[in-house]
C-alpha cells in the first residue's frame, strides 16, 4: 500500500505519496500537487528537492558516506582502478574477467580522435584557458561523430558514451598540448587508461617518457574519487539538457561548463591559489576572518558542502594521496601543504566552521597534489570532468532508460510586473 503524507494547505486537506529509497530520506511525491491543489513548491537551489530517483551513488551527508552502486568509494579508490569504476557505474555491476577484457579493449581501441580534430584546436588561441576548449571540443564531437547521436538507439547510446571515456582524455590533454604550444601526443595502446593520460600531457617527442607509476596510481585514485557525486549541479545539468532528446555529446558538454564555475569543479583551482595567496601560515587569521566576514564576499575554498555535514570522505583519500605523492617527490616538507594543514586545524576549531558544519572538501587537497604532479592550475577542473564524465554518462543512461522520464521544466514564483500597457516612445 502507497504510504501517504498528509497536509493543510489554507484549511484544506491534500494527500500526497510518500515514497521511500533503499536507504536515506524518503520523499513526499509532489508531482500531482499542482493539479490537485494549484500549488506549486519554491525550492531555489534544490535545498529539499529529489528531482530524479537513482540508484547510481548514495551519499550520507552527516556520516560523511559515499557510495558507488553500494561499493564504499574510498575501498574502490584503494582496490579498484578508474575504468572499473566506470563500468561500475554505467552497469550498475563490478565485471568478471571476460567483461573487464572486453571493455579495457574497446576503450583502448577508440582514444584517437579525428584527425581532423587537430585543425579545430587550430582556431583557438594559444593562451585559451584548457576547459574552454576542452567543453568546446566536447560538444563538437556531435559534429565528428553523427553516427552515434540517436538517443534513441540502443546501440548508439553505448557507442557515444564509449567515445566519450576513451576520448574525453585524449581532448583534455590535447587543450592542455595546445595551450602550452607543445605537440600533441597521439594515444599509447600499451599504457593503461591513466598512464596514457599522463603520457599525453608531459611527454614531448624529442625524448622517451617513463610513466611514474606511483603518480599514475596517484592520478587514477583522484579519477575514482571525482567519478560521481550523485545530483551535483553538473549532473543535473546533463540531466537537465538530456531531458529534451538531445544528442548525447551535447548533453555531457553540458556537464562540463556547469563544473568550471568555481563552487562547483573549479574550486580546486580556487583553493590552491587560495593558498598561495595566503603563502604563509602567519596569514591565515587574516584570510579566516575574511571567511567569518559577512560583507566580505571571500569563502574558504575547498571548505564547505551542500550535503556533508562531516569530514568529506574524498577529502580524507586526497589527503592521503597528497602525503604518497609529496613523500615521493622528497617534498613533505612543502610550503602550500604547510599552510593547508594549518588552515585545516584553525578552520576545524573554529567556532563558525564548527557551527555551519564546514570542513574540507574534496578541492582542498588536489589542487596541491596535481601541482606536485607537474598539472598547472588551469589544467585541475579539466582533470575533473575526465572522472566526472564517467558519472554523467551513468546518470544520463539512468535517465535514458526511465520511462517515466519528462523533458525537464521547472515553475517558477513570478514576482515581476504584473500586465500593464505599452506605450509608444513619445509618451514615456
Ligand atoms: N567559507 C566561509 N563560509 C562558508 C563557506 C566557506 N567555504 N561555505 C559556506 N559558508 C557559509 C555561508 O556563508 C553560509 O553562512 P550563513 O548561513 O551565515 O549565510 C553557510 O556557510 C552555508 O553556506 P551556503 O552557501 O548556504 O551553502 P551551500 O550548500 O549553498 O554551498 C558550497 C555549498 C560548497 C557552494 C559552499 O560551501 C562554498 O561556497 N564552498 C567553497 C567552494 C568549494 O569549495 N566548492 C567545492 C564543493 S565540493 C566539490 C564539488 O562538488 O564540486
Amino acid at each position: 500500500m502507497t504510504k501517504k503524507s498528509k497536509f493543510t494547505i489554507k484549511d484544506k486537506e491534500f494527500e500526497l505519496p510518500l515514497l521511500d529509497g533503499s536507504i536515506g530520506p524518503s520523499v513526499i511525491d509532489v508531482t500531482k500537487l499542482y493539479s490537485d491543489s494549484s500549488f506549486f513548491t519554491y525550492d531555489p537551489g534544490f535545498t529539499s528537492t529529489a528531482s530524479c530517483k537513482s540508484s547510481i551513488t548514495y551519499i550520507d551527508g552527516d556520516k560523511g558516506e559515499c557510495y558507488y552502486r553500494g561499493y564504499p568509494m574510498d575501498i574502490m579508490a584503494e582496490k579498484s582502478n578508474f575504468l572499473e569504476v566506470v563500468y561500475l557505474l554505467w552497469q550498475g555491476q563490478l565485471p568478471n574477467k571476460k567483461q573487464w577484457d572486453e571493455f579495457s579493449n574497446v576503450i583502448k581501441n577508440h582514444t584517437m580522435v579525428h584527425e581532423q580534430m587537430q585543425t579545430f584546436f587550430n582556431g583557438f588561441r594559444r593562451a585559451s584557458h584548457p576547459m574552454a576548449i576542452t567543453v568546446a571540443c566536447v560538444a563538437a564531437l556531435s559534429a565528428f561523430y553523427p553516427d552515434s547521436t540517436n538517443v534513441n538507439d540502443l546501440d548508439q547510446r553505448v557507442i557515444s558514451a564509449r567515445r566519450m571515456i576513451a576520448k574525453v582524455p585524449t581532448l583534455a590533454a590535447m587543450a592542455y598540448k595546445y595551450s602550452i604550444g607543445q605537440p600533441f601526443i597521439y594515444p599509447d595502446n600499451e599504457l593503461n587508461y591513466t598512464e596514457n593520460f599522463l603520457k599525453m600531457c608531459f611527454a614531448v617527442p624529442a625524448e622517451k617518457y617513463r610513466v611514474n607509476k606511483i603518480f599514475a596510481k596517484a592520478l587514477d585514485k583522484i579519477f575514482i574519487l571525482h567519478a560521481d557525486h550523485e545530483q551535483n549541479a553538473s549532473t543535473s545539468t546533463v540531466r537537465l539538457a538530456a531531458s529534451s532528446g538531445v544528442n548525447p555529446f551535447a548533453s555531457i558538454s553540458t556537464g562540463f561548463t556547469s563544473l568550471w564555475g568555481p563552487l562547483h569543479g573549479g574550486a580546486n583551482e580556487a583553493a590552491l591559489n587560495m593558498l598561495k595567496e595566503i603563502g604563509d601560515v602567519k596569514n591565515i587569521n587574516k584570510y579566516i576572518d575574511k571567511a567569518k566576514d559577512k560583507n566580505d564576499p571571500f569563502r574558504l575554498m575547498g571548505f564547505g558542502h551542500r550535503v556533508y555535514k562531516n569530514y568529506d570522505p574524498r577529502a580524507k583519500v586526497m589527503q592521503k594521496t597528497c602525503h604518497e605523492v609529496l613523500e615521493v617527490l622528497g617534498r613533505t616538507d612543502d610550503k602550500l601543504l604547510e599552510v593547508a594543514k594549518e588552515l585545516e586545524k584553525i578552520a576545524l576549531n573554529d567556532k563558525y566552521f564548527v557551527e555551519k558544519k564546514l570542513y574540507p572538501n574534496i578541492d582542498f587537497y588536489s589542487g596541491i597534489t596535481l601541482s606536485a604532479m607537474g598539472f598547472p592550475s588551469s589544467m585541475f577542473t579539466v582533470l575533473f570532468a575526465i572522472a566526472r564524465t564517467a558519472g554523467w554518462l551513468a546518470h544520463w543512461k539512468e535517465m535514458c532508460l526511465d520511462p517515466k522520464n519528462k523533458i525537464g521544466r521547472p515553475r517558477q514564483l513570478y514576482i515581476g510586473e504584473k500586465p500593464r500597457e505599452f506605450q509608444p516612445l513619445n509618451k514615456r
